[in-house]
């Protein structure tokens, strides 16, 4: 038995305007400064008090949300005893936002708690959530998982629960018109890393494969265009699109090995989440290799790559991967990012146990061991490709 779990998504142009039409006493918006400056949070609250809806902004969500951030989001919230809560924002709010609304519709459970075998969290009785997002790839406007850091250790928080998913996901192209071309490119990756990891990983299954196949295409086709022109609005538009659907594509199978390294890196040097994942994709393709080579082969007929006789699917999958990755001026390799040698050596045990740690390991389809995971490490802070 297996559960496909989807928001409601409302999507393309004037996807916003259906904030209009929702129904609810207050609304309770959880965004951060940069929203609220570009004027999207005005936007927002135009269409609620259209709705009759009263608004009360929390703008405090910085990127890599903490634990404590959380917290104090839970406080405000429960003075104000919202109806509705609205995360307007990218990934970082969207996912503070889930983690408020549980703690505020179930105080006993703490947000580091949140796993998938709590059965009935009753999500929905005191208050739904909208996700409006404005950056496209993170798909957190439609998935399950919270992605939180506890600051105090160091350590991303990979909290999955099927009743977390946001009731609603707003998906307005004319919202992410205005992100900068690095945004685009690191969140762009992410929805890539996504799709491919979806379709590939061990719980990959029926209903999310052509959701994740879907949201490749878009991207190889779209997203340097995005980057290289915010206001080609058929690439937004599609990136847009893309970002959710490669969101509810791997949520419902799972993310994997990119994301497992992703997450260590991220934790320990800052590096924005979709940059750091999109980074390790075609190392762990490479790694992975012959245990998929099948849907390697599948991806690249999907976006039209040649495959030449005696050439594994894999390779040439990494390699176009690789040159997206170039056009749109994303790092390579650790060294890329500009981490000195020094402080990758010093943090590789943490980068280490980090890996091995993370629940998106578990469903890749090659698991490395201790061992496999520092010479992986080590490759791909050169930019080499794994032999191995
Ligand atoms: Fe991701």
């Amino acid at each position: 038995m297996w559960y496909f779990v989807a928001p409601k998504v409302v999507f393309g142009q004037d996807a916003l305007s259906h904030l209009a039409e929702l129904k609810g006493r207050s609304a309770f918006i959880v965004t951060d400064k940069n929203i609220v400056s570009l004027g999207f949070v005005d936007k927002v609250r135009e269409q609620l008090s259209q709705a009759g809806i009263q608004t009360a902004v929390f703008d405090e969500i910085e990127s890599d949300p903490s634990l404590q951030t959380v917290q104090k989001g839970v406080a405000v919230m429960n003075q104000y005893g919202p109806d509705l809560v609205v995360a307007v924002g990218g990934g970082s709010v969207m996912d503070a936002a889930k983690a408020m609304r549980v703690q505020y519709e179930r105080p006993d459970i703490k947000p580091e708690e949140i796993n998938p075998f709590i059965s009935d969290l009753g999500l929905g009785a005191k208050c739904k959530l909208v996700c409006v997002t404005t950056t496209s790839g993170t798909g957190a406007e439609a998935t399950f998982a919270i992605i939180l850091t506890d600051t105090a250790d160091q350590r991303k928080l990979s909290l999955i629960n099927r009743e977390v998913v946001p009731d609603i996901a707003i998906v307005d192209p004319e919202l992410a018109r205005v992100m900068p071309p690095q945004i685009t490119a690191d969140t762009g990756m992410d929805a890539l890393t996504h799709a491919v990891e979806g379709y590939t990983c061990a719980w990959k299954n029926d209903f999310a494969d052509g959701l994740c196949i879907k949201a490749i295409q878009i991207v190889f086709k779209y997203l340097s265009r995005a980057v290289k022109n915010g206001n080609d609005m058929e690439a937004r538009e599609r990136m847009h699109n893309a970002g959710c659907i490669g969101g509810i594509g791997f949520i419902n199978a799972l993310s994997s090995m990119a994301h497992a390294a992703g997450h260590s890196l991220g934790a320990l040097f800052h590096v924005p989440h979709g940059r750091a994942v999109g980074m390790f994709l075609p190392y762990t393709i490479e790694y992975i290799g012959e245990a998929r080579e099948e849907l390697w082969a599948e991806i690249a007929y999907a976006i039209k790559l040649e495959v030449p006789e005696g050439k594994r699917a894999a390779t040439v999958l990494a390699q176009a991967i690789r040159g997206l990755a170039r056009e749109i001026n994303q790092p390579l390799s650790i060294e890329q990012m500009g981490i000195s040698l020094d402080s990758f050596n010093k943090a590789m045990e943490k980068l280490v146990d980090n890996v091995m740690s993370d629940g998106s390991l578990i469903v890749s389809a090659r698991i490395p061991s201790v061992a496999e995971s520092e010479k992986f490490f080590n490759y791909t802070y050169e930019g080499k490709s794994i032999d191995f």
